[in-house]
């Protein structure tokens, strides 16, 4: 190829690359924005969140609860009681509002997800070797560059989450304290095992790891730290499949539960109801 042709600017939409580049980002900014969207308007429903003994993820901890809505969680879930006199009127009573900052901002600074809706949302660049024109202004690591280094904190949340969904799906085998099984029980479960795979595969979680060390089979590293560090690398290898099956499962489980408790759906379990 000559040399002009690569520097020549491209018009618009047009590329160096002949293969289907653009599948993969017009798949991340329809299943990306599919998401938020469902995700926004879950949140701002503030009710049917809450079934049998099954709690949406979307709502989860449950801070307050207002009661007199219907599909809302009781108080003895309730970390802080009922909902608050101080809520302003204007926004909906979702307990929701209070909690997916967290979650959404392990999202959002995910190394993965940053490459991901750069591509698809920006289209800076458009996808890898497409764009072929060098960044003129480039100022390295500025405003959103340095808020997205907050990941490594929302990790420590991440991390608590998971601990947090683990419970919840244990308590989805109960109903008035009997043990018993539901679909909805084995849709809770799977949360904290994709979201264990995707939270342990972070390339942060990595690092803490075992990204200090430059050799493993070295004396000091020992057998054990080693293992940890290949299976978390395993999972860090495919950090995208987690990130995406975790992502829509989430939201797979909070309609299920929506479902279930607007009697769209009946749940199939062993406690007959
Ligand atoms: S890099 Fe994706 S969750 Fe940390």
């Amino acid at each position: 190829m000559e040399q002009s042709a690569v520097l020549r600017k491209p018009s618009f939409a047009e590329t160096l690359r002949g293969d289907t580049w653009w599948i993969e980002p017009l798949l991340v900014l329809m299943g990306l924005s599919a998401f938020i969207i469902y995700a926004t308007w879950a949140a701002f429903q503030a009710n049917h969140y809450f079934a049998i003994s099954y709690l949406s993820p979307f709502y989860s901890p449950v801070i307050y609860t207002d009661t007199s809505v219907v599909g809302s969680a009781p108080v003895w879930h309730a970390l802080l009681g009922t909902w608050p006199e101080w809520w302003p009127s204007f926004l909906p009573a979702s307990p929701a509002f209070l909690i997916l900052v967290f979650p959404g901002l392990f999202r959002f600074t995910c190394y993965y997800y940053r490459g991901a809706y750069y591509k698809a949302f920006a289209a800076t660049p458009p996808a890898c070797a497409v764009s072929g024109i060098p960044q003129k202004n480039y100022q390295g690591e500025t405003f959103l560059l340095i808020f997205q280094n907050l990941h490594r904190y929302a990790l420590y949340a991440a991390i608590v989450y998971l601990f947090i969904l683990a419970a919840d799906s244990i308590a989805a085998y109960f109903y008035q304290g009997q043990l018993g099984i539901g679909v909805g029980s084995v849709v809770l479960s799977m949360n904290p095992v994709l979201l264990g795979a995707y939270t342990l595969g972070c390339h942060s979680f990595r690092h803490l790891i075992g990204g200090r060390k430059d050799c493993f089979s070295c004396a000091g590293a020992g057998p054990l730290k080693n293992g940890v560090y290949q299976k978390v690398s395993w999972l860090n290898r495919n950090h995208k499949l987690f990130a995406w099956m975790s992502l829509f499962w989430v939201g797979i489980s909070d309609a299920y539960v929506r479902l279930v408790s607007m009697g769209i759906i009946t749940d199939l379990n062993t406690w007959g109801l």
